[in-house]
């Protein structure tokens, strides 16, 4: 897709640091700052609070054509309203940590989050981080990092969050699903964010994107 708006794609495993990298990148720069994450959780929490099974293709489906949902901007970050409710302070309940993995696997699901993400674009220029961005949603952007941290770090970062999460467990699932797997993008800058403060890996994404 062809914008006349900067991206910034950040993609990466759970818990790697990227969204407080990717908001202050976003900050920083004055771009939108746009979590993927937040988009498939949202639709995750309507499918619990509907009590629809998340990995059954045709039922999300149906929830998700009978649901007003907004995606829009305030305050330079993305905002989300499914049914008229702003879903974000049960983003990081366990159980939309659990059923996420299931929800993301879902062709449909990501036809339609993918969409409204390439739309952000044509309004602004974007920091925009998920699982996907670099290979599917952004592949021709020249502005690609994918981090990285020690699977020990990334657990100590959610638990010092006090949120449960068995991110080996989703990461495996985020890898290895059919739809847009998590991988390195073809010219992403890999940045191992184990030894170094959000700080320090958002002037080593500006250094090594030339920004
Ligand atoms: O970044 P996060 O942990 O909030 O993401 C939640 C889940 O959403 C993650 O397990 C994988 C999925 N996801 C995805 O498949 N594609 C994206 N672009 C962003 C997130």
């Amino acid at each position: 897709m062809e914008t006349p708006h900067r991206i910034i794609a950040i993609d990466g495993p759970a818990a790697s640091g990227k969204s407080t990298v990717a908001r202050l990148l976003a900050k920083r720069l004055g771009f939108v700052y746009i979590n993927t994450g937040a988009m498939y959780r949202a639709v995750t929490w309507l499918a619990l609070r509907h009590g629809v099974d998340t990995s059954d293709a045709q039922a999300v489906s149906a929830l998700l054509d009978s649901t007003p949902m907004e995606f829009d901007v305030a305050g330079g970050e993305g905002t989300i309203r499914m049914e008229g409710i702003d879903p974000t302070p049960h983003l990081n309940d366990p159980d939309v940590a659990a059923h996420v993995p299931a929800i993301a696997a879902l062709p449909k699901v990501r036809e339609l989050l993918v969409a409204r993400q390439r739309e952000y674009a044509r309004h602004a220029d974007l920091v925009m981080e998920g699982r996907d961005i670099g290979t599917v949603v952004f592949p021709e952007t020249p502005f690609k990092a994918y981090i990285d941290a020690s699977e020990e770090v990334r657990a100590k970062r959610r638990s010092d969050q006090g949120l449960r999460d068995d991110l080996a467990a989703r990461d495996k699932k985020d890898s290895t699903r059919a739809a847009a797997p998590l991988k390195v993008a073809e010219g992403a800058q890999v940045i191992d964010s184990t030894c170094l403060t959000a700080e320090g890996v958002v002037e080593e994404v500006m250094r090594r994107l030339g920004l």
